[in-house]
């Protein structure tokens, strides 16, 4: 089982796509195990950015996620890193497909409603630094067992 962060980022916010963007994550199954809805300081979207440093989009980065208020969610379940990004879709919304959210949801590159961990180390540190070591919430749902199945055992 794997854990990764999502972020609605201010355009999702302002425009009222919480609930459409976190829906589609419950609807395919995944577990919310964290949610925070926050005014990003600078020192934590300088933190979060910090691989972007001296890229020419960087300050705009930044400048953009504390423009507004940010979602945050923690999202459970089986390969939830890929899953989540392939749902999320390519970067730039003018150019991912129909049916991923930016696909369906957005129409420019500078914005892209969501930030999604893209490696199980980047899950890790994303986590730890929106959420801090214990803010996740551990709890058992029982349509897990509709939702996941046990792997055969092999003989
Ligand atoms: P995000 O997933 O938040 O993480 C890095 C962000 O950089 C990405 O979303 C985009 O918003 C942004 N980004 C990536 N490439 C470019 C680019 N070429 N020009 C502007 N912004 C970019």
């Amino acid at each position: 089982m794997q854990r990764t962060l999502v972020l609605a980022k201010p355009d999702a916010v302002q425009r009222g796509l919480i609930g459409e963007i976190i829906g589609r994550f419950e609807r395919k199954g995944l577990k919310v195990v964290g949610l925070r809805l926050l005014h990003v300081s600078r020192e934590l979207a300088e933190e979060h950015y910090a691989v972007h440093v001296g890229k020419h989009f960087y300050g705009g980065l930044v400048e953009f996620i504390t423009s507004g208020p940010v979602a945050a969610f923690a999202l459970e379940g089986p390969d939830a890193i890929a899953v989540v990004r392939r749902m999320v879709g390519k970067t730039m919304p003018n150019e991912a497909e129909p049916g991923t959210i930016r696909g369906d949801l957005g129409v420019s590159g500078l914005r892209n409603l969501l930030h999604a961990s893209d490696a199980p180390e980047t899950a890790d540190s994303e986590l730890a630094l929106w959420f801090g070591a214990d803010a996740l919430v551990h709890y058992a749902r029982e349509i897990d067992a509709w939702i996941v199945a046990e792997e055969p055992t092999r003989t």
